[in-house]
């Protein structure tokens, strides 16, 4: 089975008040970007790993990843303007025989191992799976003027993670699709549902949270200080 995995790393980081683009934030000692590569090398889906970074910015990428030590082969892309485009470039940058796509945020540093090999083995069964943790919050929704709309049942509401995995053809399509269709999601599962593909749901982790803002990434620094990632 060949995978290969397209890491989203383009993101300018502005909710984070970041002056450095968001994926080379430290964390710890090391660049976010490299905390979350070096995840999947332990995985063991690290392999030609295709990285998105903001197209301004690819030569402080290419240094820091030449300069991080790691064992595997990568490929820097430039990414687009939002995340959607950027995945679009990595899938159009794969290589013609792979099989399996493994799309990874470089924004989730700490997604458990055995969460990719769930998530993986699901996609196997029905061709695309993502991990995901049923929502604690009630969620509203809202109109444009912050009146509630609608409360729906928290039973069937889960919060979407990343790996999300692919058989090529059907992330492939469902691209394609999008970019036709104009339809902007900020995930490629729900492209892949829009075209009726079943999409199987992983459990995964509280752990696996998105650094998006400076309290997430204070709380990502004490993770690694206790010890506990
Ligand atoms: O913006 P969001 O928080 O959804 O970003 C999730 C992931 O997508 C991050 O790792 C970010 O770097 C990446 N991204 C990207 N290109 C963009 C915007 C976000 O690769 N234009």
């Amino acid at each position: 089975m060949s995978v290969q995995t397209i890491v989203p790393a383009a993101g300018a980081g502005t909710r984070l008040k970041s002056e450095k683009p968001k994926a080379l934030v430290d964390l710890g000692g090391k660049p976010l970007l490299v905390r979350t590569l070096l995840r999947l090398q332990k995985a063991g889906i690290a392999e030609d790993v295709i990285v998105l970074a903001p197209p301004d910015n690819l030569d402080l990428f290419q240094e820091v990843l030449e300069g991080a030590g790691l064992d595997f082969r990568w490929r820097l892309v430039p990414g687009g303007s939002e995340r959607q485009i950027s995945v679009s470039r990595g899938i159009e940058a794969l290589p013609s025989h792979v099989e399996w796509v493994v799309i990874h945020d470089a924004a989730r540093p700490f997604v458990p191992v055995n969460c990719i090999h769930q998530a993986l083995e699901a996609a196997r069964a029905v061709g695309a799976a993502t991990v995901a943790i049923p929502c604690t919050d009630t969620i509203l929704v809202a109109d444009s003027d912050c009146f509630l709309v609608e409360t729906p049942e928290r039973k069937h509401l889960w919060a979407c993670q990343t790996p999300q995995v692919f058989r090529v053809d059907i992330i492939v399509e469902a691209h394609r699709w999008a970019t036709e269709h104009r339809f902007l999601a900020t995930d490629d599962a729900t492209l892949v549902r829009s075209l009726g593909n079943p999409v199987r749901l992983v459990m995964g982790s509280t752990l696996n949270f998105k650094i998006t803002t400076p309290t997430d990434l204070l709380m990502a620094g004490l993770l690694i200080e206790r010890g506990f990632v």
